[in-house]
């Protein structure tokens, strides 16, 4: 295609960076320039704040945020903001967050808020000899850092710990000093890289003042970065009931259900293959939680993910329990959230998202998110051991299909009390729609080509 490449993008104004994306890229297509001018925000402030967020924004890019009401949690009922594409998944969390409200709801509890980071380096000399010397200085890596943390202190949090941790049996002359912190209502990531930056440059001034050999004052910085796996920064959710109160609609007896849901989670725990599906199903609903609340989804998702893989073998986020009679379901996963920072007070969406919260702190927004994931978790199991998923997923999706082949709103409710009571496929939909419209089916693709 031999496209041009670009000097200087950054610093074009944003018609400018249209401009040229549209010449050089688009055969000078003024049609995608409408397009995206389209998403522009109608208040400029409005947008400006969004045009800040990231270098070389040029429009904006829509989500559905969508509402799950009845969320009961901890006896508190919640609506629950949620940006998503997938169709069927707020569906589904309204759907299952009813089931568990006439249950009795989700009982939450945070187990810890700890986060971690470190000061990865080398050093050459005996570990012996590091060991001796650090505990000499620990004190200062406190000390030095206080202009840093005060104001962390002062709402409850800051450094927790700091530990050398030798590292040479994976790779000669590998320390860390891992610091642990508590970063209250921030998810914390700017606190910890300043506090982890600023012990580096204390490690290195102690070493140079030491009285180490030279082979001894080699130093080698390596990184200072806070790691996104939390696994001391835990929420648990968790539903319970009598099994006869599970089986509503569905042909199973309370038993055959709680039987086949107890083997759906044992496969999550035993199959990889399975658990990362499952896993995913869980993340529909934490995901969403997480983009509308303005929190580092992709954060979440690496952590949970290694989470679940923490003793070795990837395995399922969830667990079940029946035990006389007595359904048990629960999930524990780590969630480094913020409800200050970041997003939280510039996105006019996010602020409403907390505001629709009632302005959780950061452990009520671990609680609330946990459950969702519970919850998006429950739904699918409970669709996959009687239904099969495609019956809730196709309905939601028939919508889609019916955008894409330009359906009229005559047409959709034809369309959709047609497959009320049938089975959904896209090849069944544009079989249907082309009869309906009396067209051939070539020609009703070309049309919404
Ligand atoms: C689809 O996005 C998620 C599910 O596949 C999850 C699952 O299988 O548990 C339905």
């Amino acid at each position: 295609m031999g496209k041009k490449s670009v000097v200087g993008f950054s610093k074009l104004s944003k018609e400018a960076k249209m401009e040229w994306i549209a010449n050089e890229y688009l055969d000078g297509d003024s049609n995608c320039i409408d397009l995206l001018k389209s998403y522009w925000h109608e208040n400029k402030k409005v947008q400006k704040i969004h045009d800040e967020f990231i270098e070389n924004t040029i429009s904006n890019f829509y989500l559905p945020f969508g509402i799950a009401p009845n969320f009961l949690i901890n006896d508190q009922i919640f609506c629950i903001p949620m940006a998503i594409e997938e169709s069927s998944v707020v569906a589904a969390a309204a759907k299952n967050a009813s089931f568990w409200m006439e249950r009795g709801g989700f009982k939450a509890e945070v187990i810890s808020t700890i986060k971690i980071g470190h000061v990865h380096f080398a050093w050459y000399g005996q570990y012996e000899k590091l060991v001796k010397f650090f505990d000499k200085i620990r004190s200062k890596f406190f000390d030095q850092t206080d202009y840093l943390t005060a104001n962390m202190r002062e709402r409850g949090g800051g450094i927790l710990d700091i530990q050398l941790i030798n590292k040479t049996d994976l790779e000669p002359n590998y320390y860390q000093l891992m610091a642990k912190f508590e970063t209250c209502e921030a998810m914390g990531a700017n606190f910890i890289n300043s506090i982890l930056e600023e012990f580096s440059k204390i490690l290195q001034q102690e070493i140079n003042e030491s009285d180490f050999s030279d082979d001894e004052k080699r130093l080698v910085i390596i990184m200072c970065i806070l790691s996104n796996y939390t696994p001391e920064c835990i929420v648990r959710s968790e539903v319970s009931c009598p099994i006869e109160k599970l089986t509503e609609g569905t042909d199973l007896s309370p038993e055959e259900f709680a039987l086949k849901f107890e083997q759906a989670i044992h496969v999550a725990t035993i199959e990889p293959y399975r658990a990362t599906t499952h896993n995913k199903g869980i993340f529909n609903g934490i995901d969403a939680v997480v983009l509308a609340t303005g929190n580092d989804f992709r954060a979440v998702e690496a952590c949970g993910h290694t989470y679940a893989a923490r003793d070795g073998q990837y395995k399922s986020l969830t667990q079940v329990e029946v035990v006389d009679g007595q359904f048990k379901f629960w999930i524990e996963v780590p969630l480094a959230l913020g409800t200050i920072g970041g997003l939280t007070s510039l996105h006019p969406m996010v602020k409403f998202a907390h505001q629709l919260l009632g302005n959780p702190n950061v452990e009520q927004l671990m609680k609330i998110i946990a459950s969702v994931g519970l919850a998006q978790n429950f739904g699918a199991i409970r669709s996959l051991v009687t239904t099969g998923i495609q019956k809730g997923h196709m309905k939601m999706h028939l919508l889609n299909i019916l955008n894409q082949l330009g359906a009229t709103e005559e047409e959709r409710k034809i369309v959709k009390e047609y497959f009320s009571t049938k089975v959904v496929s896209h090849q069944a939909v544009v079989n249907y729609f082309s009869k309906l419209r009396g067209i051939s089916q070539k020609d009703l693709i070309k049309k919404n080509k």
